[in-house]
């Protein structure tokens, strides 16, 4: 668990604040992040790669809440996008569309003008198709768009299938082995400035090896295209590193980046990364409310007012998240499933744990900050959690709950 979050005088705190205290005055569930741990996650990343002052670029999907946005604007931190909605999320959170780079393989041309239309360091191009459209609607409108290729450098990150992206068999990136002749030919393109090369081999990785195998295929074909004329000022490396979950261990944050910086040597390009859940992973925690505890034949549920409609990982990934009592109490440990209300058999949070609940008692799901609310839906017609910021003893609403006149706005009774 994040240092930001501790049990003080008998109950969890995120910082100086009662988990209590924000259950009572913003109900259940609600996600409760804490700013200095968030800050002290990119700075972990500021600190260790500080010798070549790297540009970290924030991966938005991750948590794109405006005040989380904007906290990290402040830190100078740049963002990763995957869609125009991300790009004006990161506007309207002050942040700096120059530091913004785009990534996504279905990127659509309306989004590919707003993109350039607000000066954006450059797009991560997919496809050789895309290339071709970023081109023509750069020329249309008299600009060259700036451009790394992501390559897909055929390297097994060793991670859950669904996050794993840079195999030969996932749609991510253009191939290793086809890089160099779109880089001539994108170099030859009147709308196209070639700026860097980027690769993203997947998510949650916790070992320095898939990084580094990454890094050396990228360094090989930056080495050829230095020998063809073709120049670049900067080499992204992609998402950070993986999150302790379950008591995984993780290659310590000064290993990875002395790694990489050596390994990059004396060569004069800007190293750019991505990371997402590694900000604000630890950082947050789903806070929910035991409606009931139910005694099954053969299993016990502790069945909770947050479901998988709230953080869908458990059931969408295998994902494990740690589960605290927010008052922890003296009894009997009950085995259960900590479960939601979903009609789903698939709406679990937590399965085999052991805990002592009661009704009516508060737990908090533990590192929720990422993939969390930004993967949330309405299913079961459930209104999404209030998100709150704790900074020291106060509490900032950065997102209220979700009323239901919310989720009907949009519908219209045909006829
Ligand atoms: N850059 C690109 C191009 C990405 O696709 C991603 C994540 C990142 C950066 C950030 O990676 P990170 O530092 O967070 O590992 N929903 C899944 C994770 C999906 C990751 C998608 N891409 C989960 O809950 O585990």
């Amino acid at each position: 668990m994040n240092p930001a979050f501790s049990l003080r005088n008998g109950a969890l705190h995120a910082e100086a604040v009662d988990l209590r205290m924000i259950a009572e005055r913003f109900s259940t569930p609600t996600y409760v992040y804490s700013r200095q741990a968030i800050t002290s996650n990119f700075h972990a990343y500021r600190d260790a790669f500080s010798r070549i002052q790297p540009l970290i670029c924030y991966a938005v999907k991750a948590n794109s809440n405006l005040a989380i946005l904007a906290l990290l604007a402040s830190e100078g931190a740049g963002f990763d996008i995957v869609s125009g909605g991300e790009l004006l999320r990161v506007i309207a959170a002050g942040g700096d569309p120059g530091r913004v780079i785009f990534s996504g393989v279905g990127k659509r041309e309306e989004e590919i003008e707003l993109a350039l239309s607000h000066g954006i360091l450059c797009f991560n191009v997919e496809s050789e198709p895309e290339l071709d459209r970023i081109n023509t609607i750069a020329l249309r409108r008299r600009q060259r768009a700036p451009i790394t290729f992501r390559i897909n450098p055929d390297v097994d990150p060793k991670t859950h299938p669904y996050i794993s992206t840079g195999l030969k068999s996932n749609k991510f990136g253009v191939a290793w082995h086809d890089a160099e002749r779109l880089y001539r030919r994108a170099a030859a393109m009147p709308g196209i400035q070639v700026r860097g090369i980027e690769c993203h081999i997947g998510s949650q990785i916790t070992e320095l090896a898939p990084f580094a195998d990454a890094m050396a295929r990228l360094l090989d074909l930056v080495d050829r295209l230095e020998a063809a004329g073709i120049s670049l000022e900067h080499i992204d490396v992609g998402g950070g590193r993986g999150i302790s979950y379950n008591g995984e261990s993780l290659v310590p944050m000064s290993e990875f980046a002395d790694a990489l910086i050596a390994q990059l040597g004396s060569r004069p390009y800007r190293l750019l990364l991505e990371p997402g859940r590694s900000i604000v992973g630890d950082a947050g925690l789903l806070l929910t409310r035991v409606e009931y505890v139910k005694r099954g034949e053969t299993k016990n549920f502790a069945i909770v007012d947050a479901a998988m409609n709230d953080l869908i990982r458990p059931t969408l990934y295998g994902a494990h998240h740690g589960v605290l009592p927010v008052v922890p109490r003296e009894g009997e440990a009950l085995d259960c499933d900590v479960v939601g209300p979903v009609c789903e058999s698939g709406d679990w949070l937590a399965r085999e744990r052991s805990l002592v609940v009661a009704e009516g008692d508060l737990l908090a799901i533990l590192d929720a900050g990422a993939y969390a609310m930004t993967m949330a839906s309405n299913y079961n017609t459930r209104t999404r959690p209030a998100e709150v910021l704790v900074d020291g003893d106060s509490v900032h609403l950065i997102r209220e709950r979700e009323r239901f006149e919310d989720l009907i706005a949009h519908e219209r009774v045909a006829g």
